[in-house]
């Protein structure tokens, strides 16, 4: 058997990369097959390879333009059979194309309960808000920004001190919970997007 192929894109620091591998990888037939990079010196990249994962660095100065480097990147994400594209902290847009060759096959982590507070620094947009309960999301990725129909999402207070720090911690640790979570109940078959209103999304069983 194949087992369900995972790769994960990320830019930064790759904790949530991390939470995958410690909690997915190579259980229940899950495996994390590759980590694309937009940037040489994340972090994720280390952690990838740590993991003994493949890892691969697709910087937009070497492309023409981004539709080229996406095209490289799916190209390479075919190569390997991947199941499914997992955003963690890549920050980057992809091309339509892309979103179209992988559709709904695409999740992203956004620290925010959509449609609140999509695009870029969520947590600070939130804070100068004034929001009590702000949150987490995992979605799927449609040509738009975080505009994507939604899995699963978790609500989390906005400390009394609105200190932002607490706050990203908080959020921190939700997102590890719910992107594995999330991954692992496409990974049984267990979500599907409505025949009818693309925008709702059903999960069938709890992890
Ligand atoms: C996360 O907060 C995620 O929601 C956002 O970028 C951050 C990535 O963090 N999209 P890390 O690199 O996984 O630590």
């Amino acid at each position: 058997m194949n087992g369900f192929r995972v790769a994960v894109l990320a830019s930064g620091t790759g904790t949530n990369l991390q939470a995958i591998l410690d909690r997915l990888h190579g259980r229940d037939g899950i495996e994390v097959v590759g980590v694309v990079s937009n940037k040489s010196e994340a972090q994720a990249l280390e952690r990838a390879r740590a993991a003994a994962v493949e890892t691969a660095i697709f910087e937009r100065s070497r492309f023409a333009d981004r539709a080229a480097r996406d095209q490289a990147i799916g190209d390479w994400l075919g190569d390997r059979d991947v199941d499914l594209v997992v955003l963690a902290g890549y920050m980057e847009l992809l091309a339509d194309a892309f979103v179209r060759r992988f559709a709904n096959r695409i999740v992203n982590v956004h620290p925010a309960l959509l449609p609140a507070f999509p695009g870029l620094n969520a947590v600070g947009q939130a804070l100068e808000h004034g929001v009590r309960l702000t949150g987490v999301t995992v979605h799927f990725v449609d040509e738009g920004v975080d505009s994507g129909p939604i899995i699963l999402q978790q609500a989390i207070e906005v400390p009394y001190t609105r200190e932002r720090s607490e706050l990203e911690d908080e959020i921190h640790r939700v997102e590890h919970e719910l992107l594995p979570r999330a991954i692992r109940l496409i990974a049984k078959g267990a979500v599907r997007v409505d025949d009818e209103n693309p925008r709702l999304v059903h999960v069938d069983e709890e992890a």
